[in-house]
């Protein structure tokens, strides 16, 4: 159904107004008929409530929707969706809001739905379940946890919001042993199209549970709450390591060789990142880094145990500096936290698969990522301006994947395997707006080329991980053709008319 009869009705009858015998009334627009329904929950242009809800991580999202609708509670959420729907109204929903491609949560001529006031936070009374608010961000989770001796499977930065992270995955302090932080919810609590709220979980609604653990917020309904797994956690070990430009490919190796021998089989309490950064001036190399965490000190797995697996980088010589931190999960979250709202970023993602003798094949893609990022920083350069291409690697290794196939499994289509893979991000900030479109079509031309020089050399994994992908990515094709279609059947189920597909706008779609 198009343009507001309904609306229309409704408006008219909340004002007492007899506008049917009117036909030159104008019809209320969307966002008139949503603040006609949930009086004071619909906020304007140029007023505290939509400037203090429309601020986004990203610079590049930083749009003008024509109302943010504040709903309070699930029933509100469900009444807003039903109105947006019927009224053929293009939306969004922002969670943390830290989409950093534009209209990833924000839409210019169109409304968002934020869920900034459904921020509850709520422990079970035998500490083995938190629920989750669907507004709330992972600082607020971690310290209403941190003090009772648990941790849930969630995000390493303060205000990333829950939301988005869990419905793409979630890469976590604990993935190496519980998986990603959607194959740690126990439930969803979701307002569908039809306007019913409903639960899912590996009981009731289990394609929807199913559909919702990796399958993206924005085709099956807007979820309101996460029941999340709880799991003691005392304090987590972490060191920062940085060495001088030469070391490169032996931080790599080195990396690399840990990941198979300790991190695939027998430490999960591990889990790393090698990272490649111009953090220099702008003729210096780039200098690899390795961010290693351990999550239980009392393992013979443990820094400064017998069977350390962090030991082979203590080794490694060319440091620059090292900076070990041991405290609880909160602590870890603030330290990492550097940067804030601002500039201008972007991330593309791929994974390739590790193999027999990977060295020749790992230092091709430092050369090739180094050819690409001198690219852009001379294309930067010739206008005067700076960029800050980096490359991420985060290991996925089979005790992670094994833990995405508890309770019917995730929609990623990841299986374990004899070797370990790797996520590989490429997160780029820049400052100039003119540089945009250049970053967006060369890191996709580069991640492609990755890929295809990963399936010739037989290290082809395929896997694109949402959370770090970029808007030309087709991330939901990356799980595999019979999982796609799985997830468009269900999205077909929940929303037969199609109408998250065509009115919510902006992230990736099955
Ligand atoms: C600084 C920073 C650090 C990060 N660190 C990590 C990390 O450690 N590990 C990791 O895995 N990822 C990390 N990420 C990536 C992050 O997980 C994604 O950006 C994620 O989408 C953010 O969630 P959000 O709710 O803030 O996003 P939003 O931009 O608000 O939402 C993302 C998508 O989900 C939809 N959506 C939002 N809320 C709902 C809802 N309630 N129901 C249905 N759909 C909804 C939105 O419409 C949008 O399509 C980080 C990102 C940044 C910017
Ligand atoms: C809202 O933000 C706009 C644009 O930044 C600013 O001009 C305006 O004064 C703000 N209004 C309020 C009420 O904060
Ligand atoms: C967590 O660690 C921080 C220091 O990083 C400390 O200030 C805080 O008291 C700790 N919280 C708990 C509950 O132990
Ligand atoms: C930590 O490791 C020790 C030694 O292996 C083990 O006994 C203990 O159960 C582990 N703790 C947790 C929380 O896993
Ligand atoms: C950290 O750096 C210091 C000085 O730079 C060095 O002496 C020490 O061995 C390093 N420690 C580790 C664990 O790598």
């Amino acid at each position: 159904m198009h343009a507001p009869v309904t609306g229309f009705l409704l408006s008219g009858l909340m004002h007492g107004m007899l506008c049917l015998a009117r036909p030159s009334v104008r019809s209320p627009s969307i966002c008139e008929i949503i603040g006609a329904a949930l009086p004071g929950k619909v906020a304007y242009p140029d007023t505290a409530a939509y400037n203090t809800s429309n601020v986004r991580f990203s610079q590049r999202q930083d749009m003008e929707p024509t109302c943010i609708v504040l709903p309070a509670s699930p029933e509100e959420v469900a009444k807003t969706l039903g109105l947006v729907t019927k009224n053929g109204s293009p939306f969004t929903v922002k969670g943390g809001g830290h989409t950093l491609f534009p209209e990833g949560s924000n839409i210019e001529d169109g409304v968002v739905i934020a869920m900034d006031s459904i921020n509850d936070i709520r422990v079970s009374s035998d500490l083995s379940t938190v629920s989750v608010g669907a507004g709330a961000r992972w600082i607020n989770v971690a310290e209403t946890t941190t003090p009772l001796g648990i941790a849930v499977v969630g995000g390493r930065s303060p205000n990333v919001g829950v939301s988005g992270f869990l419905l793409g995955g979630g890469l976590s302090f604990l993935t190496g042993r519980r998986g990603l932080g959607c194959d740690n919810v126990r439930n969803f609590q979701v307002a569908l199209v039809s306007g019913k709220i409903v639960n899912a979980n590996p009981v009731e609604n289990r394609d929807l549970y199913w559909a919702l653990r990796g399958g993206g917020g924005s085709s099956f309904g807007i979820v309101t709450r996460f029941d999340l797994e709880a799991y003691e956690q005392g304090d987590v070990w972490g060191r920062l390591t940085v060495w001088g430009p030469t070391e490169t490919a032996n931080v790599l190796s080195t990396f690399t060789r840990i990941t198979r021998e300790k991190l695939q089989s027998e430490d999960p309490d591990s889990h790393m990142m090698f990272g490649l950064t111009y953090a220099g001036g702008p003729n210096d190399p780039p200098i690899p880094a390795v961010y290693g965490f351990h999550l239980n000190l009392s393992s013979p797995y443990a820094p400064g145990s017998e069977l350390d697996t962090m030991e082979g980088f203590t080794q490694l010589p060319g440091q620059v500096s090292n900076d070990t931190l041991v405290t609880n999960i909160t602590g870890q979250i603030r330290t990492i936290s550097k940067s804030g709202p601002g500039q201008r970023e972007s991330w593309y993602a791929t994974s390739v698969r590790d193999g027999v003798n990977s060295n020749g094949f790992m230092n091709d893609i430092i050369n090739a990522f180094t050819a690409f990022a001198d690219g852009l920083r001379s294309a930067a350069e010739a206008r005067g301006t700076f960029i800050e291409p980096t490359m991420v690697f985060q290991t996925l290794a089979n005790p992670s994947i094994k833990a995405m196939h508890r309770n019917g499994g995730n929609a990623l289509g990841l299986k374990p395997g004899k070797f370990p893979s790797y996520i590989i991000q490429i997160p780029i900030s820049w400052a100039d707006p003119a540089l945009d479109d250049m970053v967006e079509t060369r890191s996709n031309q580069f991640i492609n080329d990755l890929v295809a020089m990963a399936n010739d050399r037989g290290f082809g994994n395929g896997y694109v991980y949402m959370n770090y992908a970029g808007k030309l990515q087709n991330v939901i094709a990356s799980y595999g053709k019979k999982n796609q279609l799985k997830l468009r059947d269900i999205a077909h189920k929940y929303d037969p008319d199609g109408l998250l597909q065509n009115l919510w706008t902006g992230y990736f779609k099955p």
